[in-house]
């Protein structure tokens, strides 16, 4: 079995073809990420010594220069061998789980909008996750990607996803068309730190199109704890067919009107729609009086979450510990 010495202070095992980063996680240490995929450029270490296999030659969020300097991405490099790497250690925060593998069985396929479908699978294996992490989903011959879950937590031995059917997205496509009752995928997780904390302030919760997910997640778990937490949920889409009323009306019979205010919005004026009308960071600018004292969650395209914590960043001075969200591309 290989090795991976990391900053020449901590040395763990490589097993299983894993990539650099999920090493490091299933033996808790924190190395800086987010999507896991590729994508946002945040798991970028030196290659000090020996070889890796890239998984992602082409992608975009490592540079010319980066290469040069001998810099990979964690998440898409398998070690060939012992290997070393340099790296700046994130915090490892308290709560989190340590990724592993399982095996899911399809029981159920809900539609909530002819585009959006909730996945519910039965679990092979104990599972734990915090509300609005993801797993790595993997189907032998399709592929594998990164879905948010929308479930509150493993208790009843069913894991949720809620997919949004991508153009051109051979793994949504497979998912949607041919995989049926009792087909079995492998999940890899729990990753991310968009995960919800339970602490006594008003929670603000935004979701963008596919970024539904990880939402749903987080408000069934405030409902399943009885949290007393005031809840804003906005949730922004292109089509008001897209917004499926009885099904939020179901996700939040359990939190007292009095405590929710929900906000949906078009991104531009259809009619039939009384309600807002907008880019959704423009609706939670325009809508949110205060944003003192809040926790905000948020997941949707990246062109969203970025317009998000700008908003929130720079306009609204909120802390950057007060935010919460994972970039996926
Ligand atoms: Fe590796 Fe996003 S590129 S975590």
């Amino acid at each position: 079995m290989s090795s991976i010495n990391i900053n020449n202070k901590i040395i763990i095992p490589s097993e299983n073809g894993d990539s650099i980063l999920r090493s490091a996680l299933r033996n808790f240490i924190g190395i800086p990420y987010e999507c896991n995929s590729g994508g946002c450029g945040a798991c970028k270490v030196d290659l000090i010594y020996g070889e890796v296999k890239n998984t992602y030659p082409d992608s975009v969020s490592i540079s010319d220069r980066d290469r040069r300097k001998n810099r990979v991405l964690a998440c898409q490099s398998i070690p060939l061998g012992d290997v070393e790497i340099g790296v700046e250690f994130a915090e490892i925060e308290g709560g989190l789980y340590r990724p592993g593998k399982c095996t899911g069985v399809l029981m159920e396929k809900e539609y909530i909008s002819t585009e959006v479908v909730e996945f519910s699978f039965s679990l092979k294996n104990d599972v734990k996750y915090m509300p609005g992490q993801y797993f790595m989903i993997s189907i032998p011959g399709v592929g594998e990607r990164a879905y948010s879950v929308s479930s509150p937590d493993s208790d009843d031995g069913v894991i949720k996803f809620i997919v949004k059917k991508m153009n051109f997205g051979k793994f949504s496509s497979y998912l949607f068309n041919d995989f049926n009752v009792n087909d079995n995928i492998i999940l890899d997780g729990p990753y991310g730190h968009a995960y919800f904390l339970e602490n006594e302030r008003d929670i603000v919760c935004i979701a963008g199109g596919a970024g539904l997910s990880p939402i749903v997640s987080i408000v069934r778990r405030m409902e399943k704890s009885r949290s007393d937490n005031n809840l804003y949920f906005f949730y922004g889409v292109n089509q008001i067919d897209e917004i499926n009323s009885d099904y939020i009306s179901n996700l939040l019979k359990g939190i007292p009107a009095s405590r929710c205010d929900f906000i949906p919005a078009i991104t531009s004026r259809q009619e039939d729609w009384q309600g807002e009308v907008g880019y959704i960071h423009e609706v939670v600018s325009r809508c949110l009086e205060d944003f003192s004292d809040k926790e905000f969650y948020f997941c949707g395209p990246p062109v969203m979450t970025s317009a998000v914590q700008k908003l929130l960043m720079i306009e609204k001075s909120v802390p950057y510990e007060r935010m919460h969200f994972d970039r996926f591309f």
